[in-house]
């Protein structure tokens, strides 16, 4: 199966460097023909000669450019679309958006991925339009997971999906980061109180998804009665963490729905 990417930036080759190049035969195209040049060979896949080339040849095209160039290379290459899938990895841009810079008749897919795609290890939203056939999105899902975890949302809710995948590793590093601060305002170096605290958020995310349990029956089992990490829950309670959290989830949400 040939798979085409258009617009070969971080996030195109990071998903390219966790295909399956057996399965899946590349190529890619982008605005620099010797920039391109030199990712196909580095990535060891394919490179067409232009957009449109790309697009008339491969049986899956993902568009991976940024989201304000979509209009344009949409309709360079909207001609050359009819029959195939078309996936869609551009922030914004809803189902309805994609279908009416290419066609009404066209196989869509809209995925965000997340940074950590840059390690393999993405959390990543799907959501087809009413025209993707079940074996397609078995494709589409199968790119996908070898870059990470896929989850199939509705699409009202990638704006939720977003702030709770897409902008949480931020404020997942504020707290790595507020933590290991913590630990040097006690006396321990930043550079081991960092690791230390990366490798206990790691194996705490794990351990989550490992027992099945929910969160706050593991925060229950750290706790025990009259001990020292309740006495730090109390505190985090008064000084509103979990609302804190919340409203900045919220705000994240209003923001990505008024862009
Ligand atoms: N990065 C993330 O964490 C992330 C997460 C979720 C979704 N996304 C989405 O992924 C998409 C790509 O993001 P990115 O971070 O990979 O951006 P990027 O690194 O800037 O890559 C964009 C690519 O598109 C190319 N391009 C520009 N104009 C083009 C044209 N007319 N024809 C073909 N290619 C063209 C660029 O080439 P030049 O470099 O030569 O300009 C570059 O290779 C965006 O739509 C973004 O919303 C990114």
């Amino acid at each position: 199966m040939k798979i085409g990417f258009i617009g070969a930036g971080k996030m195109a080759q990071a998903i390219i460097s966790g295909l399956d190049k057996e399965k899946f035969e590349v190529y890619i195209s982008s605005r620099d023909f010797e920039k391109t040049r030199i990712i196909a060979k580095n990535l060891g896949v394919n490179q067409a000669k232009d957009n449109i080339e790309l697009a008339k040849f491969v049986d899956i095209v993902i568009m991976s450019v940024k989201p304000q160039v979509m209009p344009k290379v949409l309709s360079e290459v909207k001609d050359y679309l009819e029959g195939k899938l078309m996936l869609s990895i551009a922030a914004g841009l809803t189902l309805e958006n994609l279908a009416d810079l290419t066609s009404k008749q066209l196989e869509i897919v809209r995925i965000m991925p997340n940074i950590n795609a840059t390690i393999k290890e993405s959390t990543t939203a799907i959501c087809p339009n009413e025209l993707v056939i079940d074996t397609n999105l078995e494709i589409a899902k199968e790119i996908f997971s070898s870059i990470g975890q896929i989850f199939q949302i509705e699409e009202k809710d990638f704006s939720t999906f977003s702030a709770i995948a897409g902008s949480s590793p931020a404020f997942i590093y504020i707290f790595i980061d507020a933590l290991s601060r913590a630990g040097v305002l006690h006396g321990m170096p930043k550079d081991l109180a960092t690791e230390i605290v990366a490798s206990t958020v790691s194996a705490s995310a794990n351990m989550l998804a490992q027992s099945g349990e929910n969160p706050w029956s593991l925060v229950d089992k750290v706790s025990s009665p009259g001990g020292t990490t309740v006495e730090g829950i109390v505190s985090l309670e008064e000084n509103r963490f979990v609302a804190s959290v919340i409203d900045a989830v919220t705000k994240t949400i209003e923001k990505d729905k008024r862009l």
